[in-house]
């Protein structure tokens, strides 16, 4: 990934910045599409993940659709060029005006979290004389086993419809004029890396669309969300998660309807992988037990260690030295500013060059302002590749 031209090439740019590398996006995404389409399955990238265009473009030239999160997202989305049929608009609290931004746009479903959002969507759909479809998000009381942050299928969750009313929404369903439903949507949580838990999701959903078939509820589609996780430890070894294993768990396990379509939403195993933060050493100084190097990237650019406790994994581009403690640490005033804890790195000095892995997803996305400091750029390995 990091050739020595590209690593001269990192040291003549402005520090910290996002670099992806292109080459393995696209064999991520030919592995997903390679074992997604053995069962037919329709895969939509969660752009939440990484809404960066020539990633987006990348991700669209494959035909992929998109799952959108936020009216601005369907727009970018639209600009980029994915197809209208493709998106899918999911959340808990949609406004009015996303509401109609996904109405505008004739998007193929809106993933519906409540009654009252339906009553709301159909209302807007009935001015613009339109029909919504929508699906039914369940809440499927499932535990994803991983960080308690990023779970949303367990039931006391802000997400999704709880089953005690299920009865509720079928009898209300056919007032609903201006609402097409066309099947149910699950989502149990994000970075699931235990395969158990997806069979054990694959069990729920058959159980619930068992209760939905016997209510004559017809599920024409079957979303069963994103959520698979990558090696976090071994970037380099498993730089493109096993989508074989997991495509084929959900075909042994999930029972289907005739003609039932399934779909995913994938985001983190997509492109994870493929995106690193690079970063320079600013200053080096002594701690109690380890050493401290403090780096010109911070949790303004990757929010991930100080929000999640999660683990990249650092590597030293520049130095061959010999292996010591290093607690790499950013410039902003809060003790949470820390990218790795007590890591081992090389013999690390002034003006090297780090590479905070696997940090293409919920990375550049999440970067903010905090402090005033400069959004990041990004650049890409078909620049930067000698
Ligand atoms: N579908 C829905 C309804 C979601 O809420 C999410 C992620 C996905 C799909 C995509 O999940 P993925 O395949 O990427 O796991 N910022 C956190 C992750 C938040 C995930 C939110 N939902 C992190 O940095 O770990």
């Amino acid at each position: 990934m990091f050739s020595p031209g590209t690593i001269e090439k990192f040291r003549e740019i402005p520090t910290p910045f996002y670099y992806y590398d292109l080459e393995l996006l696209n064999k991520t995404v030919e592995t997903v599409i390679r074992n997604a389409s053995k069962y037919n399955y329709h895969i939509h990238y969660a752009v939440k993940a990484n809404a960066n265009k020539r990633i987006l473009e990348i991700v669209n030239s494959y035909g992929l659709g998109a799952d959108c999160v936020s009216g601005n997202e369907i727009i970018r989305v639209r600009e980029v060029g994915f197809p209208k049929e493709k998106i899918l608009f999911a959340g808990v609290g949609k406004s009015d005006q996303e509401i109609n931004v996904g109405l505008d746009h004739s998007i193929f479903c809106f993933n519906c979290e409540s009654i009252q959002e339906i009553e709301v969507i159909n209302h807007l759909a009935s001015e613009r004389k339109t029909t919504a479809t929508i699906a039914l998000r369940i809440n499927p009381d499932v535990d994803p086993l991983t960080h308690h942050h990023i779970t949303t299928g367990i039931e006391e969750n802000k997400f999704g419809i709880n089953p005690s009313e299920f009865e509720e929404v079928i009898r209300r369903l056919p007032q609903f004029k201006n609402i097409r439903c066309i099947g149910l949507h699950f989502h149990i949580g994000s970075q699931i890396t235990d395969l158990q838990v997806f069979k054990q999701l694959c069990g729920r959903i058959n159980q619930i669309q068992d209760w939905f078939s016997k209510h004559k509820i017809s599920i024409d589609h079957l979303n069963v969300g994103g959520g698979f996780g990558i090696d976090y430890q071994h970037p380099e070894e498993n730089a493109i998660p096993d989508f074989k294993a997991y495509f084929s768990l959900f075909n042994e396990n999930l029972f289907l309807q005739p003609e039932q379509q399934v779909h995913f939403e994938l985001g983190r195993s997509i492109v994870a992988q493929c995106g690193n933060l690079i970063t320079r050493v600013l200053f080096t100084k002594k701690g109690n037990e380890s050493i401290f190097a403090i780096v010109d990237a911070s949790m303004t650019e990757l929010i991930r260690p100080a929000l999640y406790q999660a683990f990249h994994k650092i590597k030293n581009l520049t130095s061959k030295g010999s292996q010591k403690r290093y607690n790499i640490v950013g410039p902003v005033c809060e003790t949470t500013d820390q990218l790795g804890n007590y890591i081992e790195l090389p013999d690390t000095r002034r003006n090297d060059i780090l590479a905070i892995r696997s940090a293409g997803a919920y990375g550049e996305v999440m970067a903010s302002q905090y402090n005033l400091r400069d959004l990041p750029k990004a650049y890409y390995s078909d620049e930067l590749n000698i």
